[in-house]
């Protein structure tokens, strides 16, 4: 662990799985019963097999929460649209590592916009192939389903990803370690355990009510 005391585990709610015709009066309950950020997952219809939200979405989501937004973008040519997420209201804008080019001039720009920059790993890409970019990482996302979908079940060897990460960080506060993919209330103690900050869950939150169930998830990593 790194130093500094226990690390503080935040849970964000992904919004994919809520009802879509509410998706502020999900915003506002996540916030209220305590999440940490709010997870939006982009979809291109090319990068993965589903369509969902665009940058209009984002801010109408923006102007119903103070929560920090965390945009995952699964698209095929990220470097074109970071800007309007951004604008949107984007706090952490975290892009695939399979769908960049020039990886770390697209990190820094968004930086350099004050904005998280984030990497996202498929299931099947090694952590090891961020070695020359791990210093401008700031927010890591291992996805532990192969992106596109709520509701898969997890893929356990992510968390050996999590651990390869979170022995790379050493003491170092960043790269933020979030996981995303088939987190409920008995994946989420082994995710924290094996080092992430970060607990991206969707269909675990908005299958049941989100109070309750972001409670559950609170109890399993703090226990
Ligand atoms: C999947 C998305 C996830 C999704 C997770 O491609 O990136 O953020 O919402 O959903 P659950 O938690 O249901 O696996
Ligand atoms: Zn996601």
């Amino acid at each position: 662990m790194a130093a500094g005391g226990p690390r503080v585990v935040q849970l964000a709610p992904s919004l994919l799985s809520a009802d879509a015709g509410q998706l502020a009066d999900a915003a506002r309950a996540v916030e209220a019963a305590g999440a940490d950020l709010l997870h939006i997952d982009v979809m291109d219809g090319h990068f993965v097999p589903n369509l969902t939200f665009g940058p209009h979405v984002v801010a109408a989501i923006r102007r119903a929460t103070t929560l920090p937004l965390d945009v995952h973008l699964m698209v095929q040519e990220p470097a074109p649209l970071v800007d309007a997420f951004i604008d949107a209201g984007a706090d952490v804008v975290t892009v695939h590592w399979e769908a960049v080019t020039h990886l770390e001039r697209l990190l820094a720009h968004i930086q350099a916009r004050e904005c998280l920059a984030g990497i996202a790993l498929n299931p099947a890409t090694p952590v090891s192939l961020l070695a020359d970019v791990w210093a401008e990482c700031d927010w890591l996302l291992i996805m532990s389903v192969n992106p596109g979908f709520g509701g898969q079940l997890f893929w356990p060897r992510a968390l050996h990803k999590v651990q390869t990460a979170h022995e790379w960080r050493g003491e170092l506060a960043r790269p933020r370690i979030a996981v995303d993919g088939g987190v409920d209330e008995t994946t989420a103690p082994l995710v924290a355990a094996a080092g992430a900050d970060v607990l991206v869950a969707g269909s675990y939150v908005f299958d049941g009510d989100p109070a309750v169930r972001l409670g559950n998830l609170r109890r399993a990593v703090t226990t």
